[in-house]
């Protein structure tokens, strides 16, 4: 059995297909999908990094935007390819994107840099693909809310019982192997947030506009007994735009 978590792992590639893809998941189909199409509807040509089996990518195109998907797992890009709806795809690491200087519209990336090592190279190599004034959709699992070892914790020595949401180790960056399902693991590269900002904003990007919605509805219903579900949210959304390009000062920017 293994246990490195990586993307290449069959059990690891059906579980997310079967249980995250195709309508299986009310997150997506009730909030990521309609939020990705609704910030980027607007864009000539998107980049999706990381697109898996291509959910976002095909959305995107169904709304009439040129995308490209890369992902780096043969696995992922063989069933995005299969699916089919639109989109091009290319084996790509985030790390060196094969696209041109400052070639696109807008870029997403959703729920991809939980598993990337070198967050750095990645960002930079976003900002150097987008054109100035080009947009960087980031979805991520919240790092501060669902970091390693958070979970619903059931207290019995209270009167009455109560339940909170435990955040474990938030400061420190972590990998952690969790085991998703029977037999099915996944690699966790935690960060905190400013990780992620500085990042961000050292590669030349600024915040315009970020979200952190409520689980919707959905969800919720598959969560019934932890009633505080709705108020933990999930998901944090950030878009950001390119304001220079790394190494050159602004002023020179074109
Ligand atoms: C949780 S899935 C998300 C897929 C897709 N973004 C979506 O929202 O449906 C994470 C994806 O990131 C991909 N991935 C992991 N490391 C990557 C890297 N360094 N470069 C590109 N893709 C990567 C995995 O192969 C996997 O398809």
């Amino acid at each position: 059995m293994s246990a490195s978590g990586t993307w290449d792992d069959p059990n690891l590639s059906n579980w997310w297909v079967e249980g995250f893809t195709d309508g299986a998941d009310p997150e997506y189909t009730e909030q990521i999908i309609p939020l990705v199409v609704e910030r980027l509807a607007w864009a000539r040509t998107v980049l999706d990094v990381g697109t898996g089996e291509g959910q976002l990518a095909r959305a995107l195109a169904d709304v009439g935007v040129s995308t490209v998907g890369i992902d780096l797992f043969p696995r992922q890009i063989a069933t995005a390819v299969e699916r089919g709806g639109g989109p091009a795809y290319g084996l790509a690491t985030a790390t060196a994107i094969p696209l041109a200087d400052r070639s696109i519209d807008a870029a997403v990336a959703c729920l991809v840099f939980e598993h990337i090592d070198d967050v750095d190279a990645a960002i930079n190599e976003i900002a150097r693909v987008l054109r100035p004034g080009g947009i960087f959709l980031f979805l991520l699992n919240h790092p501060l809310l669902q970091t390693p070892d958070s979970g619903w914790v059931d207290d019995r020595v209270l009167d009455p019982p109560d339940q909170y949401w435990r955040i474990g180790n938030y400061l420190s960056e972590a990998v952690t192997v969790e085991e998703v399902g029977k037999g099915v693991f996944v690699k966790f590269v935690h960060r905190p947030l400013h990780r992620y900002l500085n990042a961000v904003a050292d590669a030349g990007m600024r915040l315009d506009w970020m979200d952190e919605p409520a689980p919707p509805p959905g969800f919720l219903q598959i969560a019934p007994h932890y009633e505080a579900a709705a108020y933990v949210p999930r998901l944090l959304v950030l878009q950001f735009h390119k304001t220079r390009t790394p190494g050159i000062p602004d002023t020179l920017c074109p």
